[in-house]
Formats: C-alpha cells, structure tokens, sequence
C-alpha cells in the first residue's frame, strides 16, 4: 500500500493530464477541482474555460486513462462540469466595458458574405451552452441585426441615464438599425460613428456577459480601422465566401487587425456548397475550401465552412434565425462547432496573453483561495 493518502496519489495522478486546447496541466490551471476519493470512485469538478467547449469527452478520456490504474482502488470517475469564462486581458490604451468579459468582432472584406447571418447564429449558438451573451450590431450601412432577430421594440432608458439593451432569443442586443430611422440615408461620418458606438458600448446596461459578438461595418477603410481600434476585442472572426476568396479582401482584413494588434482568432467560410434539401447532398456552387486554403497561408485557424441553405436565409427573413428555430438541424450542428471553435480561440487568446494564466475569479464559481 502506498502511505499517500487517495486525494494526494489522485492529485499526483492527475497532474500530467494536459489541456487539449490551452496544452498546459489543467491542474495547474486550476481547472480540476474538489477532488476527492471515496470507495473505488475518484470525484472531482473539471472547471471548463467555456460552456461551449467541444473537448468534454477527449478530456473525460484523458483524466480517465491517468486515474484508473494508477491510483490504487479507483476503477471509476465521476466527473462534475462547470464552466467559468476567461476575460480578456484587453489592449493597452482601450477602455473595458465593465461586466463584459470578451469581445468579439466580426468583420468581413465586403457586404453580402453572410457577416451578419454569423454573427446572429453564432450568438444563439454561444448562449444555448449557457455563456452569457449580447450582439452589437455596429454595421451602420446594412444594421440588419433587428431583421434577422425579429426585434421591432426600442430601446428604453434604464438606471442612471443608461441604455437598456434589447433582447431576443436569450441575447442582448443592441443596433444602429433600431435608432436610424427606415429610409435616412446612413451619412454618418467617422467622429459620429464613433461617438455613437461609444455609446453603444458603455453606456448600455450590458450586465455580465461572457461573450459581446459585434457586427462590424464590411471592408477595411477609415471607419472599419477606427472600429478596430477603438473597441476592447478579445479578437477578430473574419468572414469570407468562395467565390470572393481573393486574398486581397481577406488580406486586407488581416492586415488590418494586425497593424491594430487585435488577434484574429480564424476565417469561417460562408456559404460553402449548397445541400439539398431533398436527397442532403452536397454541390460546390461557388467551389470551397478557399477559406481553408486562406488561412493556411496566413496561419491562421479555419474556424469551419457553413453550407448555403435556404433555411438560413429564411430564418434570417422572418425574424427567427436558423440557431432558434433549429438548433438540432444538420447546419445548427455547423454552427454549434463553429461557436465552440471561436470560445476555445478565445481562451487560447486569454491564455496566450498573459505569463502565469489562472481561471478568472467572478460571480459564476468562486475560487479555492
Ligand atoms: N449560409 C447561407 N445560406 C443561405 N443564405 C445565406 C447564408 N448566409 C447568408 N445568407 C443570406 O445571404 C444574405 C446576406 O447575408 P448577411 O448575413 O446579411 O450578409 P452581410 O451581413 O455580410 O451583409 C442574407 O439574405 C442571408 O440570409
Ligand atoms: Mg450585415
């Protein structure tokens, strides 16, 4: 018999076991927790660094294969999840929206990729795991953030001469659609675009969030650079489609977000191959894997492709996006993998940031002291 006690050999056991995304020992991290043995069971709480991440069973497969015969007397482990999300380090010189952990923009070279049609279903998709979510809709030339989400209302004041955002579908949103008035021509110059998105973002009541997506305006001139610039990103999704894969537009992005030190967390795809509906078979219409091909070059991660279905632009028409009124759908799928590929991203980028990273102590789960 070995004179450890069982949580100090399940605490020895559990040490090499590394996280597949941040590739550092979860224990370390903090990430394993409350562990205990009792008869032949080792318990323990395995704090997530999102509700969306995608590696539960890799990591149940991993803390299983470092336990079970190793530490005398275990045969199983029964493993309680939680989740807390990491905060964003922020940039220097860029003012954090309090209560707001990430920030994540979505940018594209031009209108009509499907920027808005990723923003909206990655924000569903992000708030079914349980994250906490809100949507800027920041494209003050096509803010079809309202359409999509079926919002008609205003939005009112709340506590303190705040905005009380919007809401739909279990996210906060906030839109240059609901304050320019339908058929004003959008003149907003830079200063007021500017002002207007400050206002957006501290001076609404968000609350806690772990995930503010923003819709940014297409391409890369002034206004997108000032965008940039001016938000607290945790990072940037970059949206493209096959046939306007030219590594100009992209580039262009890139080259932007780089030269503004906001990280680019990948390049999704839009609209590659169109499956139909009737036999589920899939035609390149446009050709695809360009995205693919994109990112490679750059080094940067493929976030993931999503097909052309009518049922997006449908959904996308009436005011209920894919993501609400088909999660479960074959194409919800693709955008649950895609929100969980950009929630890992972010971690990494959190993770990344900093030299000695810990899980963030906040409302959700108190830290051990
Ligand atoms: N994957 C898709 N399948 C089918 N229609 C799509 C898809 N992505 C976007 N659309 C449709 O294409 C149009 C443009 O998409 P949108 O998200 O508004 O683009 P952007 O915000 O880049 O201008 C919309 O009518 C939308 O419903
Ligand atoms: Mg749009």
């Amino acid at each position: 018999m070995s004179d450890a006690s069982p949580s100090a050999a399940l605490e020895q056991a559990l040490a090499a076991v590394i996280d597949p995304e941040l590739r550092r020992p979860m224990l370390e991290l903090g990430m394993l927790r409350d562990l205990r043995v009792d008869a032949s069971t080792a318990f323990m709480r395995v704090v997530l660094t999102t509700p969306a991440c995608p590696l539960k069973d890799e990591i149940r497969g991993a803390i299983e294969a470092a336990v079970i015969g190793t530490v005398a007397g275990v045969a199983t482990v029964d493993i309680s999840w939680d989740s807390n999300v990491t905060s964003t380090r922020g940039l220097p010189g860029r003012q954090e929206i309090e209560g707001v952990r990430n920030v994540l923009a979505v940018s594209a070279g031009k209108g009509g990729v499907g920027k808005t049609t990723v923003s909206v279903n990655t924000a569903i998709a992000l708030s079914l795991t349980g994250a906490r979510v809100g949507l800027l809709d920041a494209d003050v030339y096509g803010p079809n953030v309202p359409i999509m989400m079926g919002i008609t209302a205003q939005p009112e004041p709340g506590e303190s001469q705040r905005i009380r955002p919007l809401s739909a579908y279990g996210i906060k949103v906030m839109s240059f659609g609901t304050i320019l008035k339908p058929g004003q021509p959008v003149i907003w110059r830079g200063p007021m675009l500017a002002k207007g998105l400050r206002e957006f973002l501290y001076e609404v009541e968000w609350g806690e969030l772990d995930y503010l997506v923003v819709d940014l305006p297409p391409g890369t001139g002034d206004v997108q650079l000032s965008l940039a610039q001016s938000v607290p990103m945790t990072g940037a999704v970059i949206v493209t489609t096959p046939q306007d894969v030219s590594l100009a537009d992209v580039s262009r992005g890139i080259e932007m977000f780089r030269q503004v030190k906001v990280p680019v967390l990948g390049i999704i795809e839009n609209m590659s191959g169109f499956v139909c509906s009737h036999c589920g078979e899939t035609t390149d219409i446009f050709g695809s894997g360009g995205g693919r091909g994109l990112a490679e070059t750059y080094d940067i991660p493929f976030l993931g492709s999503i097909p052309l279905d009518p049922r997006i632009r449908l959904g996308g028409g009436d005011g209920q996006p894919l993501m609400a009124a088909a999660p479960d759908s074959a194409v919800g799928g693709v955008f649950r993998d895609v929100a969980a590929h950009i929630a890992g991203r972010v971690s990494q980028e959190n993770f990344a940031s900093t030299a000695a990273p810990v899980m963030p102590s906040g409302p959700r789960i108190p830290l051990r002291p």
